[in-house]
């Protein structure tokens, strides 16, 4: 087990950016993932992109399991400092693109014109007779 955690700040962090030495910041946490980079079933290409940084949104976008998350635990040696952490509010994940939404509400407006054409209907069904 990894006993203590070192903090490391952006900058630092930031020179860690190549094949040479590559690390990730994953949700506040530092990983060191040179050694993993050949190994990475994504590729190694998408974890250079992202060396030096922040990938805490592509690695979730992605959707790793479980197993991934183990497997990055491997790699971990330390953490960002606390002033420099994001403190983002955790998103809703619904899985659903932000564009599909309930259809529960219909603006008043569309109920009244849908009446009045439907009244009309009934009077001209009525005299048309
Ligand atoms: C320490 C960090 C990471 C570890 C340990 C890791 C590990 C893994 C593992 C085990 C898989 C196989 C599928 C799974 O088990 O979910 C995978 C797939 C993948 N990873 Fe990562 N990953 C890391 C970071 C990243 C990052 C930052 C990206 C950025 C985009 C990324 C992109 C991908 C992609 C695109 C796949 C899918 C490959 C496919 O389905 O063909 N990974 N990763």
């Amino acid at each position: 087990m990894s006993g203590e955690r070192k903090l490391f700040s952006k900058e630092e962090i930031k020179q860690h950016n190549d094949g040479r030495s590559c690390w990730l910041i994953i949700h506040d946490k530092v990983y060191d993932v040179t050694e993993f980079l050949e190994e990475h079933p994504g590729g190694e290409e998408v974890l250079l992109e992202l060396a030096g940084s922040d990938g805490s949104e592509s690695f979730e976008d992605v959707g790793h399991s479980t197993d991934a998350r183990e497997i990055m635990e491997k790699y971990l040696v330390g953490e960002l400092k606390e002033e420099e952490r994001v403190k983002k509010e955790p998103k809703k994940d619904t899985g659903l693109p932000t564009d599909v939404k309930e259809s529960a509400s219909i603006p008043p407006m569309v109920l009244v014109a849908a009446s009045i054409v439907v009244g009309l209907c009934a009077v001209a069904f009525f005299f048309l007779k």
